[in-house]
């Protein structure tokens, strides 16, 4: 049991490592709790007006969950999900903020890309689509979230549906604020500059 045990802390651990908070704090862009949705999360970072450090946290989000799988998933048999839904939980839920962590969209893209690279593909272009298509974050985000159990049940991974419903279903929890504000009409479109926390 204790394989399994460390892969599961192991996950947990890389999954918490909040790039987006480092970054914006290491280059003297703020804190990003007090910017925009407050969120830690590439989105929010682009807030900050540096282009390149949001890019930068979407591909650090996005390589800890996949890392996290492809470690697992070497140590122990059915490790990759086991530790990439801890790395999504760390993301989302990381001790070092009082648990206050992020969305989970670009965790669990590198998550589902590295269990199952097909519904990873299906992820990017239902993210890119909806992102590009709306101009709301949130929605691109929730939409390639929920595609994921999707794409599994179209490719008869039904292995992979449960974690990958769990997972999706979190996101959506963890957009619960941007649904609400979507409903009011009041959520702010990718590349419109906001201050202050909401
Ligand atoms: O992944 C987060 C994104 O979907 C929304 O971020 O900062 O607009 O709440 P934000």
């Amino acid at each position: 049991w204790l394989l399994p045990a460390f892969v599961l802390v192991l996950g947990y651990l890389l999954g918490s490592i909040p790039f987006g908070l480092i970054l914006t704090r290491a280059t003297g862009a703020g804190d990003l709790r007090q910017i925009g949705s407050g969120n830690i999360g590439a989105t929010n970072v682009l807030r900050t007006g540096r282009k390149g450090l949001a890019a930068a946290t979407l591909l650090l989000d996005l390589f800890k969950g996949a890392a996290a799988v492809l470690i697992g998933g070497s140590l122990v048999d059915g490790g990759g999900a086991m530790a990439g839904a801890m790395a999504f939980i760390g993301h989302c839920y990381p001790v070092w903020l009082r648990f206050a962590g992020g969305k989970g969209v670009a965790t669990m893209m590198g998550v589902v890309t590295a269990l199952f690279w097909p519904a990873g593909c299906i992820f990017a272009a239902v993210w890119l689509a909806a992102l590009f298509g709306t101009k709301w974050s949130s929605v691109g985000g929730m939409a390639a979230a929920v595609s994921a159990p999707i794409a599994m049940t179209a490719f008869g991974r039904g292995d992979l549906v449960p974690v990958a419903l769990a997972l999706a279903l979190i996101v959506l929890w963890r957009h619960r604020a941007n649904i609400a504000r979507l409903a009011r009409g009041e959520e702010p479109k990718i590349g419109k500059a906001r201050s202050g926390a909401i």
